[in-house]
């Protein structure tokens, strides 16, 4: 039996800047989420409304829902065609998201609550160890500050590592903190279920399962000390004071292509000075390449929140289809009508540039030519971007609930 006890999430400071002070965290109190609509041909624009607001929520999409300080919204809206309120008090938006719970051995209560990172490894941890016959505790290499990206792998009855790959990230983008909670909701179901549920047990029999709930782990932990809203890891560039690439524009797979990412080291999006050279990324491409070669990858899944997408490739060209991709689409179907089913969430999908927006060196791009997976999906959980990355507490069972039926349909289809 094991419990941490931990502070409180949401100590507020009587601070507000989106830079927090050492030891401090930004306060959110009073901050709005507008989605503003930009006047056509607008890029100068975009780069002046990152400087201007505190965080960019959806960076690459037409209507950007921002986050913006009281004393900057008049600014803002000076310089764009339309806004709209769709979250009047961010910190108060903060507070629903409840705060942490003392962590006991896995049970259902762990998706009530959200989680400080040393009890996400624990949990993992705890539930491997009810389970050793057909789990492992694995690691992908280190982040910028040296945590260890730490993952579980599942297998059946064909003993590990004998059946194709189903590879899953989680918690890539710092701020998405319901994606670690959805990840490990999929390692719960695998191995609890494996023993009492027919459909379970013929799926972890079918495929090795490698879920890494959450793969940018220096972001994660930045956002429960400093900022919440933080996106990116935490890697400095040299000559430059912002911190942090996108490791979802870092991967070696078309990096190089312009207008799906950023080159400005502030940006939500920076690609980073290389391809690859977020050390996060070279471990999660040498774990894609490693399945690729060995028993090959039937089904990749990269987890995001928000906005209820499912989407596949590609992103860096809006013309370009895989070329299955009418059983991408089929699989994304079926996914999407299961979620429906559950909860009735309604999920847009369809290729990933051409539905949402123009990603270069992204996962799923990398994951389909280079990594040779047969499918390569991103889901945008919950929700539409009232509550946005921070998902109220109480949402989080509704949430993880409704995503397993999605990928227990792909599961099965793939
Ligand atoms: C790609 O995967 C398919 C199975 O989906 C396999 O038949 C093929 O040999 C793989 N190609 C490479 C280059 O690994
Ligand atoms: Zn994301």
């Amino acid at each position: 039996m094991k419990s941490i006890l931990t502070s409180a999430l949401l100590a507020s400071t009587a601070f507000s800047s989106v830079v927090p002070r050492a030891g401090q965290k930004v306060d959110y109190d009073g901050f709005k989420a507008l989605r503003v609509t930009l006047p056509e041909g607008s890029e100068n624009l975009k780069t002046q409304i990152e400087d201007l607001v505190a965080h960019v929520l959806n960076p690459g999409k037409k209507e950007l829902d921002v986050v913006v300080a009281p004393k900057d919204i008049a600014a803002l809206k000076a310089l764009v065609i339309e806004s709209k309120v769709i979250n009047e008090d961010v910190g108060a938006a903060l507070k629903e998201e409840g705060e942490f719970k003392a962590y006991a051995v896995p049970s259902e209560s762990w998706f009530t609550a959200y989680h400080p990172y040393a009890d996400h490894l624990q949990f993992l941890r705890d539930l491997q160890a009810g389970y050793t016959s057909n789990s492992a505790i694995f690691t992908l290499g280190n982040s910028v500050q040296g945590r260890t990206l730490t993952g579980i792998q599942i297998w059946g009855a064909g003993g590990r590592g004998s059946r194709p790959a189903v590879i899953i990230h989680g918690n890539v983008h710092a701020r998405e903190w319901i994606t670690s909670m959805t990840t490990e909701y999929f390692a719960w179901q695998l191995l609890t279920k494996y023993a009492s549920d027919a459909n379970v047990k013929a799926i972890v029999d079918k495929f090795d399962f490698y879920i890494t709930p959450i793969v940018n782990p220096d972001g994660f932990v930045y956002t429960q000390t400093n900022d919440r809203l933080w996106r990116k890891n935490r890697q400095t560039v040299s000559g430059n004071t912002c911190v942090g690439r996108d490791i979802n524009r870092n991967w070696p797979y078309k990096w190089e292509v312009t207008g799906g990412a950023s080159t400005n080291p502030c940006s939500e999006t920076y690609k980073g000075v290389a391809p690859g050279d977020a050390p996060e990324n070279r471990a999660l491409s040498a774990q894609v390449n490693t399945l690729r070669d060995s028993r090959g990858i039937r089904l990749y899944l990269d987890i995001h929140s928000y906005g209820q997408y499912i989407l596949w490739p590609y992103g860096y060209n809006c013309n370009l289809r895989p070329e299955n991709n009418a059983q991408h689409q089929t699989l994304a179907q079926r996914a999407q009508a299961a979620i429906r089913a559950v909860s009735g969430t309604a999920y847009t999908i369809g290729p990933s540039c051409s539905t949402l927006y123009a990603t270069t060196g992204s996962s799923t791009d990398y994951t389909d030519v280079t990594g040779n997976a047969t499918y390569s999906y991103t889901y945008e959980l919950r929700d539409t971007g009232t509550y946005g990355f921070t998902l109220p507490a109480n949402q989080i069972q509704p949430t993880v609930r409704e995503t397993w039926a999605g990928v227990l349909s792909m599961f099965k289809d793939a």
